[in-house]
């Protein structure tokens, strides 16, 4: 573990780590909350057990010491596996990304198959994070399900812990880089009234010391905690206070529209995070989230950090190339999206293959294959992928700027933009698989192989699964931008290495 990660964990927690518990389920780890979670609960000597939706090569090596279910839990069959021999259960799944319009449902099965199941399978406690807010009429989707979910679990023969938290603040987290890219690319706010709603937002290793600190107290089970840092703000003062440390003269003009659908959507299209999840958040804001009870400070003492050190935090890491999870780490609407090359029917019926030979060295070339689509964007026509990514986030895709976990470093499931990294191999293949909106599913490969002495060659395939005429329309259309993209891009990652 490098000492960034190192630092993640929380030495000064005022509870004492109990590993006699048994095993420990960490559900939703591919998410921000859970990878932050996991790693804490390892460090302190608990049996974990991490359930994924679905398996991959990198999990092992993100857990080493941990034990990987596969489970989905819109699954029962899945779930009863991945439960057998659990104690203690950390609930943090959440549907958001399938966006307003299923998230809810699906987060309810989800929860009432983990519920049934959990009681079933004997568990001794479920852990719970959810959001602020109460029921009422204007309450929003997004809180309501985060408050259905809470009394499902509450309801359980296995005691619930719930803490329900307002904004988190941490590097990758999606509040936080919201308001970081307005800040930081918007001179100018046109704000309506509800940017003056009260919230008290937590820093992400607070959230982490209060999830792990109700474990070690017996206590906490079939409670329910409001966790928050110790100043209420408001959201325009949240902006203002970013722009005080980075140093940026904004300007704040009242605005007499409000409509969230058409904010969410100028926000979707000037920060990296996409349309349905700025829009289940941005419906919140009309909400005061602001903590009514302190119970959880009395039991769990420590000091909070304020919001003006998250953020302080969290440009930090930013800086340091050393984000350890981000909101883009969960998959978009799972499995469709999510399907690998290696699971197609059949061969893609197309690709195409650009190829140059070089005599610098693998290593040196899989770096330069690592960055793309950082700072230095896809290193030449970077105006051609930034269109295709601007048309993308138009249709309501994820579009190129959810840009990347890390500057420097790839592991797989990170997002470069609209492609997801499916497989890596050192200096030997980066295969990435396209979540933009397209009528196919594709697919981009570089690989390296050495040839004669001291030579490599560099290629990259392009692999596109039509679906139906407007698929294959859409490969011919693109034919001729392929070559002029690839044989530039092998030329530039060639120069860079
Ligand atoms: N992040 C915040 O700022 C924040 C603030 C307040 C409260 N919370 C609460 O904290 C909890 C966790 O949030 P998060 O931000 O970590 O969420 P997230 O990053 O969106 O992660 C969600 C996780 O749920 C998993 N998941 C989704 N559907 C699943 C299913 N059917 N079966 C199994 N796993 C499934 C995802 O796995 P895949 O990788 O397979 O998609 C992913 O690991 C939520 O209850 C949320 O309300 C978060």
């Amino acid at each position: 573990m490098d000492w960034y990660a190192e630092e993640l964990l929380c030495h000064d927690l005022p509870t004492k780590p109990r590993p006699e518990l048994g095993t420990v389920l960490v559900t939703g780890a591919t998410g921000y909350i859970g990878g932050r979670l996991a790693p804490e609960l390892q460090a302190r000597g608990y049996s974990v057990r991490i359930m994924v939706r679905r398996a991959s090569p990198e999990h092992q090596e993100r857990w080493p010491d941990a034990e990987i279910a596969v489970a989905d839990s819109l699954n029962v069959g899945d779930l009863k596996k991945a439960l057998e021999g659990v104690s203690v259960a950390y609930y943090l799944i959440h549907s958001m990304l399938l966006g307003k319009k299923e998230f809810e449902y699906t987060d309810i099965q989800a929860v009432t198959n983990f519920r049934f199941v959990a009681e079933e399978m004997g568990l001794k406690r479920i852990i719970y994070l959810g959001g602020l807010g109460r029921y009422q009429p204007a309450l929003s989707n997004h809180l309501k399900s985060r408050l259905n979910v809470a009394e499902i679990l509450i309801r359980s023969k296995v005691p619930c812990t719930v803490l329900r938290a307002a904004i988190i603040i941490g590097s990758g987290s999606a509040s936080y880089e919201i308001i970081h890219n307005l800040v930081r690319n918007w001179p100018v706010y046109v704000i309506p009234s509800w940017t003056d709603t009260l919230c008290q937002p937590i820093s992400i290793r607070d959230v982490v010391k209060y999830l792990v600190g109700v474990l070690e107290l017996d206590e906490t089970a079939g409670k329910l905690y409001e966790i928050c840092g110790d100043e209420v703000l408001s959201y325009r003062e949240m902006i203002r206070t970013l722009a005080r440390i980075l140093r940026k003269r904004r300007l704040f003009l009242r605005s007499p529209v409000s409509s969230i659908k058409l904010y969410s959507y100028f926000a979707s299209l000037l920060t990296p995070v996409p349309a349905p999840i700025i829009q289940c958040l941005m419906e919140s804001v009309k909400t005061e989230v602001i903590c009514g009870d302190s119970e959880i400070k009395k039991l769990i003492p420590f000091k909070t950090i304020n919001y003006k050190v998250s953020l302080l935090r969290a440009l930090s890491r930013e800086d340091h190339d050393a984000i350890y999870t981000r909101w883009s780490d969960a998959y978009p609407p799972a499995n469709e999206l999510a399907m690998k090359l290696a699971e197609l029917e059949e061969p893609p019926r197309f690709t195409s293959t650009y190829s140059i030979l070089t005599e610098k060295s693998t290593r040196n070339l899989f770096g330069s294959i690592c960055r793309i689509g950082g700072k230095e964007g896809w290193f030449q026509n970077n105006w051609m992928w930034w269109l295709r990514g601007f048309i993308d986030r138009m249709l309501m895709g994820v579009g190129t700027s959810r840009g990347r976990r890390s500057e420097s470093n790839l592991r797989i499931n990170d997002v470069i933009g609209f492609w997801r990294v499916e497989d890596l191999i050192p200096e030997r293949k980066l295969l990435l698989r396209a979540e933009m909106i397209l009528p196919g599913k594709a697919w981009l490969e570089f690989r390296i192989l050495p040839e004669e002495a001291d030579s490599n060659r560099l290629s990259v395939h392009a692999y596109f699964q039509p679906r139906g005429l407007p698929g294959r329309l859409y490969w011919y259309n693109f034919l001729p931008f392929h070559f002029i993209i690839f044989k530039n891009l092998l030329k530039q990652i060639v120069k860079r290495s």
